[in-house]
Order: structure tokens, then sequence, then C-alpha cells
């Protein structure tokens, strides 16, 4: 939670900033507001715009009671002094105002709503696929400012660097049409794949930390809301090499 870890992008190389409770270098000076404000708006406890780098179009959606939760978790962790390092932006994306009319277009904030149609379990995977574990923020296709196309909902997308797809994860035959309940439950918790194989790159890293620490029934959650997703045809097509 030190901070550090490279995010590259179109728009330049962003470092995750230090998030220990450290005074000076991490959050630790936070207020509960400061915390929320920055999850749910993407703003800085000096009123500065985030780069949506930091998935707070996805955090938005977490309740409040989470939030707080979370942050009392980040509070126990070592506090740490390693400074946070400076994205090294492209202009015009380096000038944070920019973001303004950015988060306009892009950026919906509040609270996941439950949606009444749907049973429990649905709306459990649909608030940890969406606002916790942000499955959209790789496997969602972007359009040219980087925000997702809501449309194309988990189509499946390619990762800015690297050759890697971000699958597509609804149920279209392009898609996830022939994988189980079970299938999808044991790739999120394992890694492997029904036709054999292990999950690697960035996926490897989210089953790792991730969705491999989920409780059965939440990896359920999620197995039935992607079930359940509209089918989309795949549209991103593998880098010519
Ligand atoms: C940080 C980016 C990232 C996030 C977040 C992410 N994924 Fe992935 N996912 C990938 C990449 C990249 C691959 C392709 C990995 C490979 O080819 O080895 C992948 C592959 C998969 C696959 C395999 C599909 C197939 O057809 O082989 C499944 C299933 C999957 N992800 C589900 C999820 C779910 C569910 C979430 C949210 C809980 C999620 N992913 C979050 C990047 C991500």
């Amino acid at each position: 939670m030190a901070g550090g870890g490279a995010l590259r992008t179109p728009f330049g190389a962003f470092y995750a900033p230090n998030i220990t409770p450290d005074p000076d270098f991490g959050i630790g000076k936070w207020s509960d507001a400061d915390f929320i404000r920055a999850l749910r708006e993407g703003l800085s406890p000096r009123g500065q715009h985030y780069f949506p780098v930091f998935p707070y179009p996805a955090y938005t959606k977490m309740t409040t009671p989470d939030l707080l939760d979370l942050k009392a978790y980040l509070a126990t962790i070592a506090p740490s002094k390693k400074p946070s390092r400076a994205h090294e932006v492209n202009f015009p994306y380096s000038i944070r105002a920019t973001l303004m009319p950015w988060k306009w277009l892009n950026f919906d904030a509040g609270e996941y709503k439950a949606d009444a149609n749907r049973d429990a379990k649905w709306n459990r995977g649909a608030y940890l696929a969406q606002a916790l574990t942000h499955c959209g923020e790789c496997h969602t296709p972007r359009n040219m400012l980087g925000g997702l196309e809501r449309a194309q909902w988990l189509s499946g997308a390619r990762m800015p660097v690297g050759d890697l797809i971000a699958s597509n994860l609804t149920p279209d035959k392009t898609g996830l049409a022939d994988w189980s309940t079970a299938d999808i439950t044991d790739a999120l918790e394992t890694g492997t794949l029904p036709q054999g194989g292990t999950l690697g790159g960035e996926m490897g890293e989210v089953i790792r930390n991730s969705t491999s620490k989920m409780r059965a029934e939440d990896r359920e959650a999620i197995a039935a809301y992607l079930k359940a997703l509209p089918p989309h045809p795949t549209t991103v097509t593998k880098k010519a090499k």
C-alpha cells in the first residue's frame, strides 16, 4: 500500500500513491469525509480532480459503511514514509482542469442502487463486480477519452499495455456462453480455465489479491451477475503481429 505501482495508459504513466496511514506521506491525516469524497467524487482533500486511473467511477458505487470499513482497515496497516511518485502524463491531460469536462461526460457519482427486479444474489454480484472489484475497468471497451463504453459493458477490451485482451465476460458465443457457473467460480478462485491453462497478466493479480480471497458465495454472486448480462459480441481484435 506504499504506492509506486505503475499504470501505463495512452495518456501517460500514472503511479499509484502511498495510501498507508503515514500522516505526511500517506493518508493518515484524512478525515472520514475526505476518504468518502475521494472514492465517491474523485476529489482530493484539497479539492483537486483525480485522474480516473484511480477507479473512482467504480468506487463511487460503494456504500458508505463499506467505505468506512475500508478506511478503518487501511488505518491499521504499517505506515510508510515512501514519497508518492509524480505522474508522467502527456499534455493536455496533465492539466487537472481537463478532468472537469471528462467527469461531466464519463462519470456518474453515486452509490449502487439495488435493482428491485433482480434477486439478492444478482444484486450482490452486481455490487461486487461494478463497485469493488471493478471488472468493467479492464473488461469494457473505452472511448477516445478513456471513458467506458457502457453500451458494451464487459464485452472485452485490450489492456493498454501488452497484447492481452481482457476477455468478453457476457454470455455471447464470443464470450462466456459455454462457461458454467462452476467454470466462472473456479476461474475466480484458482485462475484455472475450463479448457485447461491458467489466467495470467493483470487477471492473475486480480485473482491472487482479490477474488481468491472472497467468500465462495460472493464468487457465486459474481457468476450469477455475469450469466445474466445482456450478451454482446466481442468488438476488440487481437493486435496484428
Ligand atoms: C486489471 C484488469 C482486470 C480486472 C480488474 C479484471 N480482469 Fe478479468 N481479465 C483481465 C485480463 C487481461 C484477462 C486475460 C488474461 C489471460 O489471457 O491470461 C482476463 C480474463 C478473465 C477471464 C477469462 C475469460 C476467458 O474467456 O478466458 C474471466 C472469467 C475474467 N477475467 C473475469 C473477471 C471478473 C469477473 C472480474 C471482476 C471481478 C475481472 N475479470 C476483473 C483483466 C482484468
